[in-house]
């Protein structure tokens, strides 16, 4: 068992602006929604994350990874350990992780959260079909390891992929720890690590 931590806070909205030098006055007074926000999810965001999960994976592997009501259930119990990305209100990525308090995944770990341990388990990243290869995906996975390194307690973050998205994940700074013990059908799985408090470098910039 891993030494336990206590839960952050929820992570307030921020904003991705256009300079106000770079807006015409006619955009200023159509647009109330903020262009781009990123925060955590909520229980009430559940639809548009499963909306967006059923197409990238029920089309492609005939599996979600998450259940709509494990969505709901991950949302409420650990809303800080997800982040969504919203352009003008509509949900366009996002990422639902838990923890998980032994050294590798196991097949309980896809519908646990275990509170208070240093290790993060991404369940899903997943990008809206119409926003993919515009590098949405590297951008949020970046921003949550950067967000994670903000909370306290937290070290490193497992998750597994398929074998085609290890160069993905490789460089967003994960490295491989061999095949995975869980499967979903006929998948297998590559489990996957990103240690948080590593590099110096990160910790300098991540403006914690
Ligand atoms: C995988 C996913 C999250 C990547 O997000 P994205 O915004 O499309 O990816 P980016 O634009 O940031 O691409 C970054 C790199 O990953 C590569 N990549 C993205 N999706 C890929 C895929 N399906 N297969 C192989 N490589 C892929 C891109 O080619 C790009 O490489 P490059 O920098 O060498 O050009 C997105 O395609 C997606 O939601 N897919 C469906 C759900 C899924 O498979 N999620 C991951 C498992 S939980």
């Amino acid at each position: 068992m891993e030494q336990r931590v206590r839960s952050p806070p929820l992570l307030r909205p921020f904003f991705l602006k256009t300079p106000s030098s770079m807006q015409s006055p006619r955009r200023q007074r159509r647009h109330t929604l903020p262009a781009s926000e990123f925060r955590n999810l909520t229980p009430q965001d559940a639809i548009s994350v499963f909306e967006i999960e059923r197409e990238a994976f029920v089309s492609v592997s005939g599996e979600c990874p998450l259940t709509l009501e494990e969505v709901l259930s991950f949302l409420s119990q650990c809303p800080e350990l997800s982040l969504g990305w919203f352009e003008e209100g509509q949900l366009v990525a996002f990422i639902i992780g838990s923890g998980w308090d032994k050294e590798r995944l196991a097949q309980e770990a896809m519908t646990t959260h275990i509170p208070d341990t240093p290790t993060v388990h991404i369940h899903v990243l997943s990008v809206h079909r119409q926003c993919r290869q515009q590098g949405k995906g590297s951008i949020l996975l970046w921003r949550y390891l950067q967000y994670l390194r903000c909370l306290p307690g937290l070290r490193r973050v497992l998750l597994v992929c398929e074998e085609f998205l290890v160069p993905f994940y490789r460089k967003a700074g994960f490295q491989e720890r061999g095949p995975s013990a869980i499967t979903v059908g006929a998948l297998s799985f590559v489990e996957m690590e990103c240690q948080l408090r590593g590099a110096a470098y990160a910790r300098r910039n991540s403006g914690c």
